[in-house]
């Protein structure tokens, strides 16, 4: 086992009690648009969502006018597909026209969609955090037990087109390190974007693609218990109720 376990790491919306930060949330989606969007979709979040960040309609609009949605017809004068600026009620789509485009253009690999990576990935948002904060030199690399990557196995070396990467699987990526200087986004809310800062926000941002409804799920399961618990309490008061008299 070469590759290691995600950092520990905190998200506002871990645990039983968790919620989003809005404020981190809405950062992360301003590293979504100005990093990641350029190879990776949200294929199951709708424009019209981002209202649940706190953006009001008009600048939910603006936002979805940014990006350009295919239409099935091609322009007539150069054979191009036809696009049309995104509706709030489109869904955030992939850069590349297909899955051939967006191999060509990323050493044959397929930047997954990422509507619901923070599901599918052991560790969730602490995998993506981890992954992006990962990067590092294979040479003297050890792995959590202390083993030397290069003493082990002296042969191994990252492939042309691919960057080494211990949080990943197979430790070799096709990403490149996408968070690589502080400062690469400047933040609305003028918080530091360090690359710590911005990977941590697109890692929160991405549990709320996957789940925007976290919060009514932890609300709802609290006041479920308190239901079962005073149904419960309510019972056993009834119990002794009628049996008071019974020898
Ligand atoms: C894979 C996140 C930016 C290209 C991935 C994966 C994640 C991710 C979570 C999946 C890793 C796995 O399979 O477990 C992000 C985030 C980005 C970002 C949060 C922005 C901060 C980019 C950019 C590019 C890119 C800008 C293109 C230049 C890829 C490719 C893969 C990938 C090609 C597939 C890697 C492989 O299977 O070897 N990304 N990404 N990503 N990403 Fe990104």
């Amino acid at each position: 086992e070469f590759h290691l376990g995600a950092k520990d790491v905190r998200f506002a919306s871990d645990g039983a009690f968790g919620r989003f930060d809005r404020e981190q949330v809405q950062r992360g989606f301003q590293i979504y648009k100005e990093v990641c969007s350029a190879c990776h979709s949200l294929k199951y979040v709708s424009f019209y969502q981002l209202k649940d960040l706190g953006y009001n309609e008009a600048e939910v609009k603006a936002i979805a006018n940014q990006w350009a949605i295919e239409v099935p017809t091609v322009n007539p004068e150069t054979g191009e597909p036809s696009t049309r600026k995104a509706l709030i009620s489109d869904r955030f789509p992939s850069p590349y026209a297909n899955e051939t485009a967006a191999r060509a253009a990323n050493n044959n690999a397929l930047p997954p969609d990422l509507s619901l990576i923070t599901e599918s990935r052991e560790g969730g948002a602490h995998y993506v955090y981890s992954l992006l904060t990962g990067y590092r030199n294979q040479q003297g690399y050890r792995n959590a037990k202390g083993q030397e990557l290069l003493k082990e196995f002296p042969d191994v070396k990252t492939p042309a087109g691919l960057h080494f990467n211990p949080y990943f699987a197979n430790l070799n990526i096709a990403m490149p390190p996408p968070l690589t200087s502080d400062g690469q986004v400047t933040f609305a809310d003028g918080t530091k974007s360090t690359v710590d800062q911005m990977a941590k926000d697109v890692s929160a941002f991405l549990v709320w693609t996957a789940e925007p409804t976290l919060e009514n799920r932890h609300r709802a399961g609290w006041v479920t218990m308190l239901f079962l618990l005073t149904a419960t309490v309510l019972a056993y008061l009834a119990y002794r109720n009628l049996w008071a008299n019974a020898k």
